[in-house]
């Protein structure tokens, strides 16, 4: 099983640590390989929005994304881990959430399945930046979410429960990528889909991207919809057409 960690920590310390204890947890069946953010010729989002209205290879930052995207495709299962700055992703993890924006638009790793880290000082804004973490596995379903505390003077106690529980999100992690499951298309992945499909129609000459996408697709992936859910798709996205 292939692991893809995509490190968005500055340092190799505490979140490259946890990840390197996951590593070893898991060292029977995955094999890991590390993207460091801070080391990739990665640039930062400029904003022009190209990537959303006229499609991601448009972007004009000529760097090594589509590398990282082609690792992506390649993985059974991502990593994303980044420690909390502020009540949010660290700011090199931040960059990497824009510039995968368009997926938010138009989603394409349905078929890795997610494991999302923080580690963090305290309590202190760690759910929030877990949150953060969460919007963008474009498609991919996360089966395991970790946040790792490295509190000074932590009792021994709640040292060995941590530790009891990154091995436990670990190996939900790897059994998710053997027992890996076909997409299915729940409620949340169908309103998605629709409120993207019908906002892609009204905006066609803005969000081109999206309507080409969007135009021949009854649904993100090949799987065959119900006559419920396709009720539901063409209800909402009409519904999104008229009223947005
Ligand atoms: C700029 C900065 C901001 C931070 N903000 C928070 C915070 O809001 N809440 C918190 O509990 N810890 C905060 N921390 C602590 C880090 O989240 C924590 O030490 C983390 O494990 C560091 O990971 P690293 O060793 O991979 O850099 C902050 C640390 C830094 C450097």
């Amino acid at each position: 099983m292939k692991v893809l960690v995509i490190m968005g920590s500055l340092r190799k310390k505490n979140t490259y640590q946890t990840v390197k204890k996951i590593e070893n947890i898991l060292s029977d069946n995955c094999e890991f390989e590390y993207v460091f953010l801070k080391d990739e010729n990665f640039k930062n989002c400029i904003g022009c929005h190209l990537c959303i209205s006229h499609g991601e290879d448009n972007c004009p930052l000529k760097d090594d994304r589509d590398l990282i995207i082609e690792k992506i495709e390649e993985s059974d299962g991502v990593i994303l881990a980044s420690p909390n700055y502020v009540m949010n992703v660290s700011w090199i993890m931040k960059n990497y959430i824009d510039r995968f924006a368009y997926t938010l638009h138009r989603p394409k790793f349905f078929n890795q399945n997610y494991m999302i880290l923080i580690t963090s000082g305290s309590n202190v804004g760690s759910k929030k930046a877990l949150k953060s973490l969460s919007v963008i596995t474009s498609g991919g379903e996360i089966t395991s979410k970790l946040r790792v505390f490295f509190t000074p003077g932590m009792r021994p106690k709640k040292v060995e429960l941590q530790e009891k529980r990154i091995e436990k999100m670990a190996y939900k992690f790897s059994k998710s990528l053997s027992n890996k499951k076909e997409h299915k298309p729940t409620f949340s992945y169908l309103i998605w889909f629709s409120i993207f499909k019908g906002m892609s129609y009204k905006n066609k000459n803005e969000v081109i991207a999206d309507y080409e996408y969007y135009k021949d697709k009854d649904y993100f992936t090949e799987v065959e919809l119900n006559i419920f859910q396709r009720q539901v798709v063409g209800f909402l996205s009409n519904l999104v057409r008229i009223v947005s």
